[in-house]
């Protein structure tokens, strides 16, 4: 009987409970009424009197191990149950919405605007935000001390006048130019610089699209003609384009470009100062003196050029009132144009 109790001892002991089958089956062998233990307690009627109570308290004691191990592993497999089901998700379930994030709409409008200039046939190129005289002014015909340097807040570096943010990125086509043999169709998108004040309508730091075409025998018509085309792309199929005669020293003749108004469809209303048309960039044919100054003979080559602000076109694209709202990074701003990605 001794030695029976001590071998069931070690089986319980050695008896390795790995999943609920298994902890199932140590049930049935030392814990349920008619377990190897419990059979055990049929013998002690044979077992001599005085023996009795030793004996009696050597099988309680193996009871009570096989009960306490089923519990302790009972307990055991729940808990890992428990924890494994956190690790393993359900991947039949749909997606968590509202965790993905989407493009800016800047750049989503910067992606459209090279859409648009890529399926007729322009590269992107891009250039350095801290520029130095040269790409900024000089090789763009603003001559030094000329008034027309005072129309862009130039943010200077207070040790070296010859460097500064870039104001435009008409900089980054006098790289182009100055790289390139003609014809050249390329549009230059990034950031620019100008010492403003922020507000609702003017900002220190904004985006600007830059675009240039240089071949034989390019005419004003061309440029109207682009810029006509671009504006029925990103806007609608019905705006309609005009040009007014303006003035910048890289461009002769030059304008300005409007485009009717998104809001009211040209009928009026505060956007558009009841005027029905609203700004959104400069152009013009590249003056003669910048392509020289860039290695191009004028004589051979023409180009047109034009440069519009990013933030304008989403403002207009997506009624947008107030130009801090892009820098902000509010998602409430953001997650609305999510879907536009
Ligand atoms: N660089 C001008 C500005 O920042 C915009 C501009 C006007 C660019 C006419 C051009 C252009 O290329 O032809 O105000």
């Amino acid at each position: 009987m001794q030695d029976k109790i001590k071998a069931i001892e070690q089986e319980i002991e050695h008896f390795e409970v790995k999943d609920k089958e298994s902890l199932e089956q140590f049930r049935l062998a030392f814990v349920n009424r008619k377990s190897k233990v419990a059979d055990l307690f049929n013998y002690m009627r044979d077992v001599p009197n005085e023996e009795k109570k030793s004996m009696g308290q050597l099988l309680n004691g193996l009871k009570q191990l096989a009960e306490a191990k089923f519990k302790a592993e009972q307990d055991r497999l729940m808990q890992l149950q428990s924890s494994d089901s956190s690790r393993h998700e359900d991947l039949t379930l749909p997606p968590m919405p509202g965790t993905e994030g989407g493009l800016h709409p800047i750049t989503v409008v910067k992606n459209r605007f090279v859409d648009i200039f890529e399926r007729m046939g322009f590269n992107v190129s891009e250039g350095p935000e801290i520029e130095d005289d040269w790409h900024n002014f000089t090789a763009l015909n603003f001559p030094e001390n000329h008034p027309a340097r005072e129309m862009q807040d130039t943010f200077f570096i207070e040790k070296n006048p010859d460097i500064a943010l870039r104001t435009h990125t008409s900089s980054v086509q006098v790289r182009v130019m100055e790289n390139a043999k003609p014809p050249i169709r390329t549009l230059s998108p990034g950031r620019v610089f100008r010492n403003e004040a922020i507000s609702a309508r003017a900002h220190c730091v904004f985006h600007q699209m830059e675009g240039l075409y240089i071949n034989k025998g390019v005419s004003f018509k061309d440029l109207k003609d682009t810029l006509y085309h671009f504006a029925k792309e990103m806007f609608h199929k019905d705006t309609k384009v005009r040009f007014r005669p303006s003035y910048f020293p890289f461009t002769e003749p030059s304008a300005e470009m409007d485009i009717s108004c998104q809001i009211c469809g040209g009928k009026g209303c505060n956007i558009c100062k009841h005027s029905g048309w609203v700004e959104i960039g400069g152009a013009g044919m590249v003056d003669p003196n910048v392509l020289k100054n860039c290695g191009i003979d004028p004589e051979e080559y023409t180009g047109f050029a034009f440069g519009m602000g990013i933030e304008r076109i989403a403002m207009l694209k997506y009624q947008i009132k107030d130009l801090r709202l892009f820098t902000e990074n509010d998602v409430r701003f953001l997650e609305q144009f999510r879907h536009l990605s």
